[in-house]
């Protein structure tokens, strides 16, 4: 461990240092327009991002997310050949994030020149502490010694927009920094969220609450980051061939107790289908996640997710989940049972106005309280309307990818997961500024 461990801070300082002098270059302006889009990375002391990493072992009760640190968040590569596929694990955004905001092209030194000011900050891991750690009891003071920084040292940066025109990853859902102040001791979570100071920073979450005021969601990262145009599209190729022979497939865990809800449904009706017998395609597949066996394990899900025509995304403990994306990447077109679980989430990079375009939408009540069969629904779809389907499917792919840091020029200009989080923040403050 001490060694993995010598090599981390190792890389991790080369990626510090590569930043700064980035930081120092200017960026080169003939190829980009950056009017309207500079970003100045905020100098935060190393005990608001890279020194919670040396507790990465830490949290037992959690998971010991050492593994999950390298390449700058993406993970261990699946397999020593694998171009694009890594074990990444979704809540180390904060570092991927970080790591790709230091080669955006609009970068400036200079804050009061900025049209956004990015706070790298890895906030989801420093709330371990409060979440499962020994500061479980105070979970209201997650975020002071921040407010604390911000406000002393050159607290011109901070105050000159009351707050507005920040921007910070939060790589958790935003349920896990909503705790009430009052609740004392905390239900779940810390209250980050609440804290009236940060109420104009644009906070990116992996899920929104129902009415967000400062977070917005962006996409869990999924476990694939290609870093050139050819690995892109040769997956694109893989993606149409795939031989589509199941009609859907859940990939997940629970509902195995016989309350009803909706995943226990899905449950119960691809028992029954299964033991239909038509060898060359089958109704329904249930890939079993629970214990969270598929988390660090793509192969285990990809597949039949690229052999089947339709996921299922039922919500989980929380409304949103990470399958979504995954799915999304195997052509395979989601079904939601409910709005909150993507429509009224990922808005920046799923447009609200298309998902009739490449996703099916069936109540969950209607299943639940009302005996609707997914498998009628999905089977009544016309032939031609599933390929129209998948192939929007494919197109949404590489707006909610996150490719790999040094990307090739040719894959940088298709605008990927990072891109439009960092336009839509941007875009956020612009209309929060003016009003
Ligand atoms: C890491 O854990 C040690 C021991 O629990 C604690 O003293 C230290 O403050 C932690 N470091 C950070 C950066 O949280
Ligand atoms: C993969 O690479 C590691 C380290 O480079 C090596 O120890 C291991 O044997 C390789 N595995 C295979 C299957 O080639
Ligand atoms: C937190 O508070 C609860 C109830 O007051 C107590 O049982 C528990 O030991 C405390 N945990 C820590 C880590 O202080
Ligand atoms: C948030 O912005 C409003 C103006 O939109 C300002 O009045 C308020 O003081 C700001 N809050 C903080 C904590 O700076
Ligand atoms: C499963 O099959 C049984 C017998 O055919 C039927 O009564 C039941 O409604 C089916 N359940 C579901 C969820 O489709």
């Amino acid at each position: 461990m001490a060694c993995k461990f010598t090599t981390l801070s190792l890389l991790l300082l080369s990626f510090s240092l590569a930043g700064s002098q980035l930081l120092r270059s200017d960026p080169d302006p003939g190829s980009t327009d950056c009017t309207g889009r500079w970003v100045h990375i905020r100098k935060l002391p190393s005990r608001f991002n890279l020194d919670l990493l040396a507790n990465c072992s830490d949290y037992p009760v959690y998971d010991n997310f050492c593994p999950y640190l390298t390449n700058h968040g993406l993970g261990q590569k699946t397999h020593n050949r694998s171009h694009s596929w890594y074990r990444t694990d979704p809540f180390m955004l904060e570092l991927l994030f970080h790591r790709r905001i230091l080669e955006y092209p609009c970068l400036t030194s200079n804050p009061s020149g900025a049209d956004a000011i990015y706070l790298p900050y890895f906030a989801g891991i420093d709330a371990l502490r409060f979440l499962y750690g020994v500061d479980v009891n105070s979970s209201a003071e997650h975020g002071l010694q921040l407010l604390e920084f911000l406000q002393h040292d050159s607290p011109h940066i901070w105050g000159r927009n009351g707050g507005h025109d920040h921007f910070l990853v939060m790589a958790r859902p935003a349920w896990d920094f909503s705790q009430p102040l009052s609740n004392d001791p905390p239900i779940w979570g810390t209250s980050f969220l609440e804290l009236p100071e940060f109420f104009n920073v644009t906070a990116l979450t992996l899920e929104s609450r129902a009415w967000p005021w400062q977070e917005h969601a962006i996409p869990y990262p999924t476990s694939f980051h290609p870093h050139n145009l050819a690995l892109l599209e040769s997956w694109f190729d893989r993606v149409r061939r795939s031989q589509r022979t199941t009609l859907m497939v859940f990939a997940g865990g629970g509902g195995v107790s016989s309350a009803p809800n909706i995943r226990h449904s899905i449950r119960a009706e691809c028992q029954n289908s299964t033991t239909r017998s038509n060898p060359s395609f089958k109704a329904c597949e249930i890939v079993d996640c629970s214990n969270g066996v598929c988390e660090h394990d793509p192969i285990r899900y990809m597949k039949p997710m690229l052999q089947s025509r339709f996921c299922l995304q039922p919500p989980g403990e929380t409304p949103s989940r990470r399958s979504t994306f995954d799915g999304i990447l195997a052509g395979c077109i989601p079904v939601f049972f409910e709005e909150q679980s993507a429509k009224s989430q990922f808005g920046w990079h799923l447009p609200e106005e298309q998902y009739g375009e490449f996703s099916v939408f069936i109540p969950k009540e209607e299943v639940v309280l009302k005996g609707l069969r997914i498998l009628d629904v999905l089977m009544a779809i016309p032939r031609a309307d599933v390929r129209r389907m998948r192939e929007k499917v494919i197109e949404m792919m590489p707006r909610i990818m996150y490719r790999r840091h040094g990307s090739s020029l040719g894959l940088r200009s298709k605008k990927d997961a990072f891109d439009l989080a960092v336009e839509g923040s941007i875009h956020r403050i612009k209309s929060r500024l003016t009003t």
